[in-house]
């Protein structure tokens, strides 16, 4: 049977490198991703794969598509497609390097690492600006409908679409805001979490509000701040069973409905942004077989 990625699931580890793959001139991609399927434990080791990648293998799996790039009052969302992204989770970071180098070989020639990022949890799970992430998340059997595809869709049943996008946050300008306007970015406050019910519409957790939506727009969140010398921001991952959702999300983030851009854009813009899908597990190992391989 079937199960998914269970790093998907679990509760964030301390420690995390992600890494971006793209396509390179050499051959053998299908050998290439046969040897990180035995390897990728689905755990420790989370696997999501491109649409490049599958448009070379010749097969589609019905919902990746391209990542969008849209545009709103003074804000773009790039596009950064990439073949195969891995979430490398653990507690060392050299062991997460050793791991890391591990899978750079073994997808060598036919994929060059194109970008590394290390990731970490930061004060029991608060963003960079200090603000904790992740409190609307569903939990348990929720979380698996949100995020795990699920038997109305057998042969696919187990995996995961998983939208992943790297934000840098301007600190000096976050730091240069009153307290109180930094709460009414967010639309909670630092302090206690509490929602703020009279925040404007601009703030993040009314537009993102998931129950808001028709349908509602339930994803599940997993994402870590990074640091890589003195920058620093989140790497956003929300998984779920289509890219509907966090599609819905991010077009109000930008105003494409109403023309309000969500207020978290006064200190933090996207640097990438790019879609993949995720294998379920089988027998220990990723399940290719919606590749046929
Ligand atoms: C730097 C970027 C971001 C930061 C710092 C951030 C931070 C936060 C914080 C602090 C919360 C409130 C606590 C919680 O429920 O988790 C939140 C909620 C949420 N965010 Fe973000 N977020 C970011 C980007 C995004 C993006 C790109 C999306 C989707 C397109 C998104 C979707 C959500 C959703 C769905 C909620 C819960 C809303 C609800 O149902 O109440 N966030 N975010």
């Amino acid at each position: 049977m079937n199960t998914p990625q269970a790093g998907i699931l679990l509760p964030l580890p301390p420690r995390a490198r992600y890494l971006s793959f793209v396509p390179d001139a050499g051959e053998g991609a299908a050998d290439c991703l046969q040897a990180l399927a035995k390897v990728a434990d689905g755990e420790r080791t989370v696997v999501g794969l491109g649409r490049s990648l599958l448009s070379a293998l010749a097969v589609d799996i019905g919902g990746l598509r391209p990542f969008p790039s849209l545009a709103g009052a003074g804000v773009e969302l790039p596009a950064t497609p990439a073949a195969i992204w891995v979430w490398l989770r653990g507690e060392d970071r050299g062991e997460l390097l050793q791991r890391a180098r591990r899978i750079e070989r073994l997808l060598a020639p036919a994929f060059r690492l194109a970008e590394t990022l290390d990731a970490f949890v930061h004060d029991g799970g608060r963003d960079l600006s200090g603000y904790e992430d992740g409190t609307e998340n569903p939990v348990g059997d929720a979380a698996t409908a949100a995020a795990i595809v699920g038997a109305e869709r057998p042969s696919l049943a187990g995996s995961s679409f998983v939208a992943v996008q790297r934000w840098l946050h301007d600190l000096a300008r976050f730091e240069q805001m009153p307290p109180d306007d930094r709460d009414l970015c967010i639309g909670r406050r630092r302090r206690d979490n509490e929602e703020i019910d009279d925040a404007p519409e601009s703030a993040h957790v009314k537009r993102t509000a998931q129950e808001s939506f028709t349908p509602p727009a339930f994803v599940l969140r997993r994402s870590m701040p990074w640091t890589e010398g003195p920058r620093g921001g989140l790497l956003f991952v929300a998984f779920a069973t289509s890219f509907d959702p966090f599609e819905a999300q991010l077009r109000r983030m930008v105003g494409i409905e109403d023309g309000i851009v969500d207020a978290l854009f006064r200190f933090t813009r996207p640097q990438s942004g790019a879609y993949f899908w995720c294998p379920a597990m089988r027998a220990g190992r990723l399940d290719l077989s919606p590749l046929r391989l």
